[in-house]
């Protein structure tokens, strides 16, 4: 049997925040948010997965740090949160399947309209965020 797609999400923290980005698309979820990440690709480790996506989505270099939360079930397969911090530039939504972003404080991150496994994390994200 082969081993399931893995899915990275970036906790990226900056000045005790961390980074949500808005969905476009698919409808079931337009409009609300994620931590910024998405497939595995083959023969690349996890860790590089969170660098090209926050490069790609992003438009910013990242050094990643470690992962947090347990591994969470999706449709497309495992979802997996690595830490990350900013290396270099500011993020602005490069991908089309984002139309916006915010830093969010550890009070506030409850409140956000996450997409359905992330809002898992939440927990996690609090406590990351201290
Ligand atoms: O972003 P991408 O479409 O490559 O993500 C693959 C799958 O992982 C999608 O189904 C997406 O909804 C899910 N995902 C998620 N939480 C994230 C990032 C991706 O549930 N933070």
């Amino acid at each position: 049997m082969a081993a399931a797609q893995v899915v990275v999400a970036t906790a990226l923290v900056h000045d005790g925040r961390v980074l949500a980005a808005r969905r476009t698309r698919p409808p079931a979820l337009a409009g609300l948010w994620e931590l910024p990440g998405g497939r595995v690709e083959a023969g690349e480790s996890e860790a590089e997965a969170v660098v090209r996506e926050c490069r790609e989505e992003l438009g910013t270099a990242v050094v990643v740090g470690e992962r947090i939360a347990t591994d969470l079930r999706i449709d497309a397969g495992v979802l997996r949160v690595h830490t990350a911090r900013l290396a270099d530039g500011a993020p602005q939504p490069r991908a089309l399947e984002h139309a916006g972003l915010r830093w969010v404080a550890a009070g506030e991150v409850a409140a956000v309209d996450w997409v359905g496994a992330d809002r898992a994390v939440v927990a996690d994200l609090v406590a990351l965020l201290g």
